[in-house]
């Protein structure tokens, strides 16, 4: 068999998902990772976005959450959660989603392999 497949990626645990309650997002700052804002929906899912505001670079994280979109604390700019998109102005750029998964009990995002050194 070839072996011409790309890399497998990975998943990071970034949190415990009980520590996440519904709408109420938490920052978190892990080595080599931009800092990311994790939420828990009202429908159970969670999701983790950039938590730079693309309009002033306000920390999303204490922001409000409005159903699936968050709203940011310095202009009321918002974001979909869910996909990213701004929704509302003065935001216009969308913020950075990252494919999100609960593993025994952690919040965790796929990210890129790691060029190898
Ligand atoms: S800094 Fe977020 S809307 Fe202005």
């Amino acid at each position: 068999m070839s072996d011409d497949s790309p890399p497998a990626s990975t998943w990071r645990p970034l949190c415990h998902a009980i520590d996440v309650e519904v709408g109420v997002p938490v920052r978190v700052d892990r080595e080599g990772l931009p800092a990311l804002a994790v939420f828990h929906l009202e429908d159970g899912s969670f999701h983790v976005t950039s938590d730079v505001c693309t309009h002033g670079e306000a920390s999303l994280s204490d922001g409000f959450v409005v159903g699936d979109e968050i709203e940011c604390p310095w202009h009321s700019g918002r974001f979909c959660i869910r996909d990213g998109k701004a929704t509302a102005a003065p935001a216009f750029e969308p913020i950075k989603v990252y494919p999100t998964r609960v593993v025994d009990g952690r919040v965790c995002i796929e990210v890129e392999p790691q060029a190898s050194a």
